[in-house]
């Protein structure tokens, strides 16, 4: 089990990837409005893709999954798959997750949408999971240990009476969409492997209103509530540097 360490090369290919993987967020956002589909969503994402970036859409045929991007709505944690059927009304919550291919590199970030006026519970369940994201990134420097980053993410989720989905985590990137290491958004302070300069993953909490407990929908793909409460996620991939990290999917909009 090895964590690749990045070199001067990877990390300038790294930078432009998730680049990419940033402005498709920052492009979609004012088509997710009430009465679009998800499978519109991923026809605008794809497009810009393939035709504007000159990338690639690396959910497309990865392990069979058959869409662009990743639509979670409400109730689905994680995978939800871009539908026809599935049409956005007002107050909903969507996270829309984007893995783009660049030159080889994956840069993999995800980020939460309100359907038209969002309703206060939505509302803070989004913001305090974008709080645990910003919060394991904030640990994140040479020297800190898994462990921590997991730590302050269950910390935040708990104490707010939400729960942390277990099942499913962060991963080194570059090459590879999943690599070394699988960051738990849940731990104990300085426990796990120790982070090294030029070591690049993703963060990617998944928090739930009610209880943490999930299952997988018949296609396979759509992972979902148990009790069918809300779930949110937000993700970025970060790079960690001599001084601390960068997050190398910021968007224009955040101001770290
Ligand atoms: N982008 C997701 C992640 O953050 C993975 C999606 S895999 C897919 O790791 F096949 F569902 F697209
Ligand atoms: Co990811
Ligand atoms: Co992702």
């Amino acid at each position: 089990m090895s964590v690749p360490i990045k070199n001067p090369e990877d990390i300038a290919k790294m930078r432009i990837a998730c680049r990419l993987a940033a402005e498709v967020l920052e492009m979609i956002g004012e088509h997710v409005r009430p009465g679009i589909t998800t499978k519109a969503l991923d026809d605008i994402c794809h497009d810009h893709i393939v035709n504007r970036q000159q990338a690639i859409p690396a959910p497309l045929n990865y392990k069979g999954f058959p869409k662009s991007i990743c639509t979670s709505l409400n109730q689905v944690i994680c995978h939800g798959i871009p539908n026809e059927d599935k049409v956005l009304k007002d107050g909903d919550i969507l996270n829309i997750d984007i893995t783009v291919i660049k030159d080889g590199y994956h840069g993999d970030t995800s980020k939460m949408f309100f359907v038209g006026k969002p309703k206060p519970p939505a509302e803070r369940l989004v913001r305090i999971t974008q709080e645990c994201l910003y919060k394991g990134i904030e640990v994140v420097r040479p020297g800190a240990r898994l462990g921590d980053i997991g730590h302050v993410i269950q910390q935040h989720a708990e104490s707010s009476h939400y729960s942390v989905v277990r099942e499913y985590c962060g991963h080194g990137i570059g090459k590879g969409f999943h690599e070394e290491p699988q960051v738990m958004h849940y731990g104990k302070a300085g426990s796990g492997m120790e982070l090294k300069e030029g070591m690049i993953f993703t963060i990617e909490p998944m928090i739930n209103q009610g209880k943490r407990h999930n299952k997988v929908l018949p296609d396979g793909w759509t992972v979902v509530t148990k009790d069918r409460k809300l779930s949110a996620q937000w993700e970025h991939t970060v790079l960690v540097t001599a001084k601390g990290h960068e997050i190398l999917t910021l968007r224009g909009e955040e101001s770290l």
